[in-house]
């Protein structure tokens, strides 16, 4: 009985250092906070973004096990304090890659989040991947965007949402016209952010004045933060990124009366930002919750997941057909020819968790999945690699071949002279994604042979 209390005493100080530890300075100077009076209201503004079709984290790393919808609800539901004025919000930046799959993700992404009931989501570059059509088709998704138009989309502009303590706020969203232009789209036209937003305030002032501002920004972190400058602004919350290995720098800042904060990569962390009004005053309370192994899973969404997994199964079965039915020459070795005369180190190989990477991934049901099969096989998508287990069961996991290439002419007639190439193999696989702790030097001798 002690050490259970004297456990979750632990877990429970780690989970606030961890709070901690997120970049927030300014929150926590706000964080002596005035007395609570009659005429003060709060407001809990909730954000997500820069998701780029992370349904699930792949679990690859522990550092990065942090995201997903499953968690993502398990947060709603069961983090965020009950009986608040809630703002739940997302920057936008969904989906990842023009490619069925992605499309198939894109869509569970889409389902998801219209289940979690937010009241705005900012349309980012990443989220016209698939084009107006494919958007103008998922339901339930609160679009907002106050400086764009897109054929055959007719999102609002702003939104104003009145709480039952008597808040009433507004919420605008801008993207910068740069990152749309580069990628080529086509179906929309853009104004300045700034001028859009200086266009609609007084718009919205004569239906009365809101007590809050909250500007939804996708763009590079400078330029959003010119806008917090904006009068009549309160709040800037900003999203977009590059790609997965962005490191996005999620500091808040405080202006006067206002704030900029900015959503995590990956939709990794949920951003959370407590507006305290007072009269004329307001203040600003923020922080990053991660959503790592702590947060409970959402069992719809996991059964949601599920439903995803089973058609990106099926996707595979179909495109084996195509697969068996290309020329399949022999181009790797394969392990067991490389045993007969590296016996030695084979069995080092043997023990090395490289030899069991097809059975990680059979262990969480992903050997379908081409985003993992990639790095936990021999050549998959490469000639003569991996198909599947039915068809080449002899390229499971990472072989000698992934490191020192294909080597079937070495193992009929061996000469030597490329044992030192493979050093640089490593960082096929071994990226800050799936492998942050990466360092040949401390890597290496776990495998040497
Ligand atoms: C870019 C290459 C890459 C991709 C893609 C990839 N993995 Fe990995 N995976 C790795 C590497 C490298 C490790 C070892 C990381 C380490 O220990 O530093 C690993 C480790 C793992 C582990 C941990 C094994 C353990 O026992 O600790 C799991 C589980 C896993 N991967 C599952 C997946 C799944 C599921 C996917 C697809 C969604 C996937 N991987 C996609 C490279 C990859
Ligand atoms: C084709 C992809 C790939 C290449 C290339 C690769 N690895 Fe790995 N590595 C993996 C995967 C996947 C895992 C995790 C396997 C599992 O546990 O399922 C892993 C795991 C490891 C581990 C175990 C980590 C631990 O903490 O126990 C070490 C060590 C390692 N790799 C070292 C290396 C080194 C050094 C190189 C380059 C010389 C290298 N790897 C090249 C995919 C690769
Ligand atoms: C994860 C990558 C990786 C895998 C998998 C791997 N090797 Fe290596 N191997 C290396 C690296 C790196 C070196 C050392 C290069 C250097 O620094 O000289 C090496 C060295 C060797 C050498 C030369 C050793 C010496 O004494 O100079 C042989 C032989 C060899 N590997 C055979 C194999 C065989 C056989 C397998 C499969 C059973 C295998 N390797 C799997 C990365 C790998
Ligand atoms: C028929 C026996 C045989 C087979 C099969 C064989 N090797 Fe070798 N391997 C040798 C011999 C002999 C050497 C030494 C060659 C030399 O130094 O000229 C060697 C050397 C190597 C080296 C060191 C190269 C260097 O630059 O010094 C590596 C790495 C290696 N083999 C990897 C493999 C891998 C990977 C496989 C399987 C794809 C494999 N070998 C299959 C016999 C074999």
């Amino acid at each position: 009985m002690l050490m259970r209390i004297a456990l979750s005493f632990i877990l429970a100080g780690l989970g606030w250092a961890l709070v901690a530890c997120s970049p927030l300075p300014e929150s926590h100077a706000s964080s002596q906070k005035l007395q609570p009076t009659s005429s003060q209201q709060e407001l809990l503004i909730v954000f997500s973004g820069n998701t780029l079709g992370e349904l699930k984290p792949c679990g690859c790393a522990k550092e990065e096990d942090q995201g997903g919808i499953e968690r993502r609800m398990g947060y709603l539901k069961s983090v965020v304090p009950e009986g608040h004025a809630l703002l739940f919000v997302d920057l936008g930046d969904n989906f990842k890659e023009p490619t069925r799959q992605g499309r198939i993700k894109a869509r569970y992404l889409m389902s998801a989040m219209a289940r979690m009931g937010y009241d705005a989501v900012t349309l980012g570059d990443r989220d016209l991947l698939y084009g107006n059509e494919f958007l103008k088709k998922q339901e339930g998704l609160p679009w907002l965007t106050s400086n764009m138009r897109i054929k055959g989309m007719d999102p609002p502009r702003y939104r104003i949402q009145t709480y039952d303590n008597g808040l009433k706020v507004a919420v605008l969203a801008v993207a910068d016209p740069d990152l749309f232009y580069v990628s080529g789209h086509s179906q929309i036209t853009m104004q300045d952010p700034a001028t859009a937003v200086r266009d609609l305030l007084p718009e919205i002032a004569q239906g009365g004045q809101p007590d809050v501002v909250v500007l939804l920004t996708h763009m590079e972190r400078k330029k959003a933060l010119k806008l917090v400058d904006i009068d009549g602004v309160d709040v800037v919350i900003n999203g977009h990124i590059e790609d997965e290995s962005d490191t996005i720098d999620m500091q808040a800042v405080r202006k006067g009366q206002k704030v900029f904060a900015q959503a995590a990569p990956l939709g990794q962390k949920m951003g959370e930002l407590r507006v305290t009004v007072y009269g004329e005053k307001k203040t600003y309370e923020h922080r990053m919750v991660r959503l790592d192994s702590k947060i409970p899973d959402d069992a719809g969404m996991t059964a949601l997941h599920d439903e995803y997994n089973q058609e990106i199964e099926a996707l595979f079965f179909e495109t084996l057909k195509a697969k068996r039915a290309k020329d399949r020459t022999q181009v790797y070795a394969t392990e067991s020819t490389c045993k007969t005369c590296h016996a030695g180190a084979h069995a080092t190989w043997s023990d090395s968790r490289h030899a069991h990477a097809y059975a990680t991934l059979k262990e969480v049901n992903k050997s379908f999945d081409p985003e993992c099969l990639k790095c936990h096989t021999t050549g998959f998508e490469k000639p003569g690699g991996f198909i599947s287990e039915i068809d080449t069961p002899e390229l499971k996991n990472v072989q000698c071949e992934m490191c020192h290439g294909a080597r079937l002419d070495h193992s009929r007639a061996p000469q030597g002279g490329f044992a030192e190439e493979a050093r640089g193999a490593c960082s096929q696989c071994h990226v800050p994604k799936h492998s942050p702790n990466f360092n040949y030097e401390t890597y290496w001798p776990k495998i040497r042979h």
